[in-house]
């Protein structure tokens, strides 16, 4: 999941979530055209040099090819590990206005169970912490780091690796030293859970987000402070034997997410490997070229798909640049 070189994709948006993207891009929100788009992630040829896996959904790890290859079939022929979103979405918490809590801890072992005959190798899980006036609670951080735990543990009982993704959302007017303060708390919180339940570090992903400041603050982080604040807190708080960092992009920018990895990756050599699992900034260029023909633009979509896979793989080796950006295909 963490090889050299590599990064993950997250391609396990729900039907809830789709609906959104595909809005923003006039497509109809089908099951068949949300296959017909996964098709076109999953067949991208030579993908597997720059990714290591991709998250699936529910829906999608059932979906086969045009000529009847189940998806995680060929992506496993490929070298890619298929992946599963296992959380059923984050739901309003009970007596704590804003605030949310992840679901979908009912029946999951049985889930597990069935996610693994299908092929998974690995399974995510995303909690939400909202910085506000007065939020997150410890409320908030405890159930989701409890919740987090609970969900590791089922996954290694299961032989599943576990992504726990507890994160720090970057709407809002807070500074990045408030998003420090409350990634630090959060993480603290997160990884004493996952010890106390027994989940082995090395066998657990922490898919991180960065600390930046709020998208409506009023002073905006440069490169230097997000790449120098996030690993001030991954150093502090995430366990050296950890079997690797990968980020979400959160909402930032398809090149500023690929700076902020490439930055910490030249700043130097941290106990776990530092990747992606990007959804948005991997895939934002995708759905657009190809919403745009869903019959003749798959070709040019997929050459997007690899050229943001590319550039994040070499962020991965701090070897992006400017430079290289400007060869971008779209
Ligand atoms: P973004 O990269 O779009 O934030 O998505 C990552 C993800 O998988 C959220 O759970």
């Amino acid at each position: 999941m963490v090889a050299p070189g590599k990064g993950i994709i997250a391609a396990d948006e729900s039907s809830g979530t789709c609906q959104k993207r595909f809005d923003a891009v006039g497509v109809e929100c089908t099951e068949e055209n949300r296959r017909q788009y996964r098709q076109t992630i999953f067949t991208a040829e030579g993908l597997e040099q720059y990714i290591s896996g991709i998250i699936l959904y529910d829906e999608t790890i059932r979906q086969k090819t045009d000529s009847g290859v189940p998806f995680p079939e060929l992506l496993a022929k490929k070298g890619i590990l298929p992946g599963i979103k296992v959380d059923a979405g984050a739901k309003e918490l009970a007596l704590h206005p804003g605030e949310k809590i992840t679901e979908g801890l009912d029946g999951l072992r049985e889930r597990l169970a069935e996610y693994s005959k299908l092929g998974t190798k690995f399974a995510k899980w995303r909690a939400v912490i909202t910085i506000e006036n007065g939020i997150p609670s410890e409320a908030c951080i405890d159930s989701n780091a409890h919740a987090m735990a609970r969900y590791a543990a089922l996954c290694q009982e299961a032989g599943i690796v576990p992504i726990v993704e507890p994160e720090v959302l970057i709407d809002g007017e807070h500074t990045l030293e408030r998003c420090f303060e409350v990634s630090e708390k959060t993480l603290e919180e997160t990884f004493e859970e996952l010890k106390e339940a027994g989940v082995a570090p090395e066998g657990t992903i922490l898919k991180a987000s960065m600390v930046i400041a709020g998208k409506k603050a009023a002073k905006q982080s440069s490169v230097d402070e997000v790449a120098d604040a996030t690993i001030r807190v991954l150093t502090a708080t995430v366990p050296k034997d950890l079997a690797g960092v990968v980020f979400l992009s959160g909402g930032q920018g398809d090149e500023q997410a690929t700076a902020h990895l490439n930055k910490m990756n030249q700043m130097g050599k941290y106990a776990w490997p530092l990747s992606f699992s990007y959804a948005r900034a991997i895939q934002n260029p995708v759905l657009k070229i190809w919403a745009a023909d869903t019959k003749n633009n798959v070709g040019k979509a997929q050459a997007a798909l690899l050229f943001r896979s590319k550039m994040n793989a070499l962020a991965t080796q701090g070897k992006y640049s400017d430079e290289i950006e400007k060869e971008r295909p779209y």
